[in-house]
């Protein structure tokens, strides 16, 4: 763990928030799967980015007095002999300073300490309404302090969102992000190569995601960022695909939207491939539209530029290609002006990545749609979807193809931390090939 990292962003996020304030940051809670078995823990974003601390049961106090003077105070699990034979070690108290830079009590204080470090701040900063539990907390303890004023309690009169603040230092990532989210990137780029290498007829949509997740796992990714879609065939049309139950034929296309977990950070990548190994002319002449549009949008990723230069970008490409291949018909200038590419274009160009795949961060200031500055991490994911039913040749129904990477934004450009897998038809198909063999 990096000392210095979380401690100076705790700093940093306290140079935000005015005097006479106290912040609350909740670790995320645990949550059943069934009966007595969990959900594999998912630490809060927030709390992880503050602390790099991984275990549920746990609250960060950060506060400013009257003067600008800082204080920092962690609640976390104690040292436990029988829990932890059970459950699991934990870090305690006692080690908090030496492995988080943190002073800390057992959990088991929180009722005092929220009282104490809440009372006779003028502003409360936390994300109300994300963990239900810790609301009804919070609002017991402005309760009690606004009951007994003549114990001296004056509860804070202000409650700030903390979202805004922590979203806003999130946006740009620092090096030490920028490296884990490469990591990720790469990591992910090699288990799409492998999943483009193990697609054959009669592999079940799963058995792709297994080989996927296993090499996530083999390079200490051990869970995904999100819920890996593999859609064979039409399946490919359903945005958020996550059955993964069909078995794969020939003459399908295979849509992978698949990123490694990282240290916390995640990869968000998609492929789309032919299970033959060779596309057929439909779905290639398809497949170079969207790569079009994909390379268009990505060339617009610098500093200045916004994501609505990407988008035009990338619908210009889309509906020139749309057009030249018959599925939209009319004059280009007009159906541009129509926005006509959206019927097959049915989402969004990209977000913002990192801790969370869909990640925090304004995409407007005072209204304006904000220019890419270095430091921000986003994907490009253009993407043309033809349901059967479509009103275009039925030689096209169902056919889907998204091509999505990772883009951080540089002083001169942007670097693609996804690249590594290959995207253009040729290198496909000779991947594959080796594959196949
Ligand atoms: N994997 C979800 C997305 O691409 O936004
Ligand atoms: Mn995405
Ligand atoms: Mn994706």
């Amino acid at each position: 763990m990096n000392l210095s990292l979380h401690q100076n962003r705790r700093e940093r996020l306290l140079t935000f928030i005015s005097n006479n304030s106290v912040v609350l940051v909740p670790a995320a809670v645990e949550l059943t799967r069934s009966r007595d078995t969990e959900y594999p823990f998912r630490q809060d974003s927030d709390f992880f980015y503050l602390t790099g601390f991984n275990e549920p049961d746990a609250l960060l106090i950060l506060s400013k007095d009257n003067s600008g003077q800082t204080a920092s105070l962690l609640l976390c699990r104690p040292k436990d002999q029988l829990a932890e034979i059970w459950q699991g070690r934990r870090l305690g108290p006692e080690q908090a300073k030496a492995v988080l830079g943190l002073d800390a009590l057992p959990v088991a204080e929180l009722d005092t300490e929220l009282l104490k470090a809440l009372n006779q701040k003028t502003t409360l900063y936390y994300a109300q309404g994300t963990y239900a539990e810790f609301d009804a907390k919070v609002a017991a303890t402005l309760a009690t302090l606004r009951r007994y004023p003549k114990r001296g309690y004056v509860a804070p009169t202000v409650q700030q969102d903390l979202r805004p603040v922590t979203a806003e230092m999130r946006l740009f990532k620092d090096q030490d992000e920028i490296h884990q989210m490469r990591q990720a990137g790469y990591i992910s780029a090699k288990a799409h190569k492998r999943a483009m290498q193990a697609a054959k007829a009669g592999v079940w949509e799963y058995q792709l995601e297994a080989h996927i997740l296993h090499e996530f796992a083999m390079h200490g990714a051990r869970f995904a960022g999100y819920n890996t879609i593999v859609g064979a065939g039409e399946n490919g049309c359903i945005l958020h695909y996550t059955d993964n139950s069909c078995q794969l034929k020939d003459g399908d296309l295979v849509l992978i939207d698949a990123g490694a977990e990282y240290q916390g950070y995640t990869a968000d990548i998609t492929r789309t491939f032919p299970v033959s190994g060779k596309f057929s002319p439909e779905q290639a002449a398809l497949y170079q539209v969207v790569l079009n549009a994909q390379y268009a949008a990505c060339a617009k990723v610098k500093p200045g530029n916004k994501f609505k230069d990407a988008l035009d970008a990338a619908c210009l490409e889309l509906t020139k290609g749309l057009l030249e291949l018959g599925i939209l018909q009319g004059d280009l200038e007009q159906l541009v002006k129509d926005n006509a590419c959206k019927t097959y274009f049915i989402h969004g160009l990209g977000h913002w990545l990192g801790l969370d795949v869909h990640d925090v961060g304004a995409y407007k200031v005072a209204g304006e749609e904000r220019p890419f500055a270095p430091g921000m991490i986003l994907t490009i994911e253009p993407g043309l979807y033809i349901p059967t039913g479509s009103p275009c040749d039925p030689k096209w129904w169902g056919l889907a193809v998204r091509i999505e990477d990772d883009l951080l934004v540089t002083a001169q450009g942007h670097d693609n931390l996804t690249d590594l897998v290959p995207k253009e038809i040729a290198e496909i198909e000779a991947l594959m090939a080796q594959g196949h063999s």
